[in-house]
Order: structure tokens, then sequence, then C-alpha cells
């Protein structure tokens, strides 16, 4: 799969979701998250993000290796007003915006200050 890293976080320019044929990227609060079991690693969206946030799994620079664990988990969370967690079946389009994110995410201090 390819993951989402800490330059999206605060940056959300969306791009990438625009380019994904699998619709499988999905809107966080202060990231986007791509689902580990629908991306079909076409790569498509990597080279659209303007901060280069998006990398296959194995390139991940070492610093940013915990980022695959954490989109992973996004999609354990259940969502209020959901009983399952997100996707497979998924379409990140019709889920929208959640306003939640994964455990490191979270705990980023506020970018681009
Ligand atoms: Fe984030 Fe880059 Fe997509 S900033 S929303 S990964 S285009
Ligand atoms: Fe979609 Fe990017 Fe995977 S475009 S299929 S999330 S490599």
């Amino acid at each position: 799969t390819y993951v989402i890293a800490q330059p999206c976080v605060d940056v959300m320019d969306r791009a990438c979701v625009e380019e994904c044929p699998v619709d499988c990227i999905y809107e966080g609060g202060r990231s986007l998250y791509i689902h580990p079991d629908e991306c079909v690693d076409c790569g498509a969206c990597e080279p659209v993000c303007p901060v280069e946030a998006i990398f296959y799994e194995d390139d991940l620079p070492d610093e940013w290796v915990p980022y695959a664990t954490d989109n992973a988990d996004f999609f354990q969370k259940v969502l209020p007003g959901r009983d399952a967690p997100l996707g497979s079946p998924g379409g990140a389009m019709k889920i929208g915006p959640t306003g939640v994110d994964a455990p490191l995410v979270a705990s980023q201090p506020p970018q681009g200050e």
C-alpha cells in the first residue's frame, strides 16, 4: 500500500483524492489516510502531492515509518453514527470528511506555524 505521512498534517491539499482510481483516500480532521486494503498500488497519488507526503510503504523515510500503522489504525476507528470500521467495502467520497484522526496524527503539534 501507499501511505500518507507527516507532511499532510494540517495541509490537506487533496490533490491526491482526485487521482485515486479506487477512491481509497479518506479524509480525517488534520490529514488524509489511504486504506491499506483498498489501495491497488497504482501510484497515481504520489507525484501530485505538493508537499510530497505520499510514499510506497517500503520507501517511507525512517522517521515516518510509524505513519504506515497510523494510516491503518484510522480505519479501525468506529466513527460516531457508524456501526462498523471505515471502508472495505469503501468509497471515500460518500463518507466525506470525518473530523477524526489516528493517534499519531492527532498527537502532532499544529503544523505550518
Ligand atoms: Fe495530503 Fe498531499 Fe493528499 S497534502 S491530502 S497527501 S495531496
Ligand atoms: Fe489510490 Fe494512491 Fe493507492 S492513487 S490506489 S491510494 S497508490
